[in-house]
């Protein structure tokens, strides 16, 4: 899935940028605060709905603008695809082929992407939150219906919240408990599975980017050998107390297990980078075989952490995946890549092609 175009008005600090992106390598460089990431941020938008960064809508607008749109072609191979967001007062609108869409999904759908951004380290040193969104993502991509039974388990499990603030009764919130259970195991069996189908692509990435062996180990988010039901009914005082249903997939976490000699190591930024990125890049492997094209891979200030060796690797794992690459750094270095980029030059948010 390449993104052959983007032009986008009043996002961030770019008035009115319009690219053309070649199917493999782009490179973005310029100096501090020229618009490099919000370059990405504007393609990562169109692709999801929403900020990488986790910056609100509202500040993506443009200083002194009222609405940001931004619109894009991507091309999937067997047909071209277009995709639009308009944010204004009236809130977000998203298009996908020139018709309206009531969700973001319908873009990631469009234009299926992945992140490595100088923040990545948090997906293994942040909260479990990054996690559930890694696994839910190759979910999205591979097991159909994943989103709407996701969307209904969120739904009941808002229900069964509302009334444990309430004080419902036990016998009212034994109502929820029977639906949250079995969207709550499909959900956790979905997830499984997609750490199973993923887990030999994060062994060769690991290998690849850090010479060591790393595993997934999947926490489901209760506890022992009870069925979410059993969980479920045995919560429900400490619920009432909390005002939260405790157990179920929404606390579901990945663990990563390595060698002993590695785990020393991992303290350090760099290595936990290169841990995220064996992560992502096993995810993007995986989506792109099921999806049958390659996915676009964003990367914002690749060498940010990395020492010239690791950096190299980085480069070299993502050659190998063979999907298109938008990347930024400050100069314009053709070396990063195995196959030479096209470059764009920005300058206080405007850009061209260089070179
Ligand atoms: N909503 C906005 N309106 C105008 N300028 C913005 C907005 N948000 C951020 N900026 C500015 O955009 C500039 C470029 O930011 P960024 O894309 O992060 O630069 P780079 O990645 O090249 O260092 C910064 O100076 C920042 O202050
Ligand atoms: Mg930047």
């Amino acid at each position: 899935m390449a993104l052959k175009s983007l032009k986008c008005t009043d996002f961030r600090c770019l008035r009115s940028v319009e690219l053309s992106f070649g199917s493999q390598n782009n490179l973005i460089y310029g100096p501090n605060a020229s618009g490099k990431t919000s370059i990405l941020e504007a393609v990562g938008y169109l692709g999801r709905g929403r900020s990488f960064r986790g910056a609100s809508t509202q500040e993506l607008v443009r200083h002194d603008a009222d609405e940001f749109v931004l619109f894009g072609r991507a091309d999937n191979g067997s047909r071209e695809e277009s995709l639009g967001v308009r944010n204004s007062r009236a809130g977000l609108e998203v298009h996908t082929n020139g018709e309206k869409r009531n969700s973001a999904a319908a873009l990631a759908e469009a234009l299926p992407l992945q992140v490595i951004d100088p923040d990545i380290h948090s997906l293994i040193a942040g909260g479990p939150e990054d996690r559930r969104r890694y696994i839910d993502w190759i979910a999205f991509h591979v097991e159909h219906g994943y989103l709407d039974r996701w969307r209904r388990f969120r739904r009941a499990l808002k229900q069964r919240n509302a009334a444990l603030k309430s004080g419902a009764s036990r016998q009212a919130l034994s109502g929820w408990d029977q639906e949250l259970a079995e969207l709550g195991i499909d959900i956790d069996d979905v997830r499984r599975r997609m750490l199973d189908i993923t887990r030999p692509a994060l062994e060769e990435y690991g290998e690849a980017l850090l010479g060591s062996q790393i595993d997934f180990e999947y926490q489901r988010g209760w506890a022992g050998e009870k069925t979410l039901l059993e969980a479920l009914e045995g919560s429900t005082e400490r619920d009432l107390q909390m005002g939260s249903t405790q157990p179920g997939p929404h606390r579901a976490d990945i663990r990563l297990r390595y060698d002993e000699r590695q785990a020393k190591k991992l303290v350090s930024r760099g290595q936990q980078k290169l841990l995220a990125c064996a992560l992502i890049l096993a995810a993007t492997d995986v989506v792109q075989t099921q999806l049958e094209r390659p996915l676009l891979l964003l990367l914002d200030d690749p060498a940010a952490e990395l020492d010239g060796d690791s950096l190299a690797r980085l480069m070299g794992a993502v050659a190998n995946l063979g999907s298109q690459v938008i990347a930024t750094t400050l100069e314009p270095d053709r070396a990063l890549f195995v196959e030479p980029p096209l470059l764009f030059h920005v300058e206080q948010g405007v850009v061209e092609r260089a070179g």
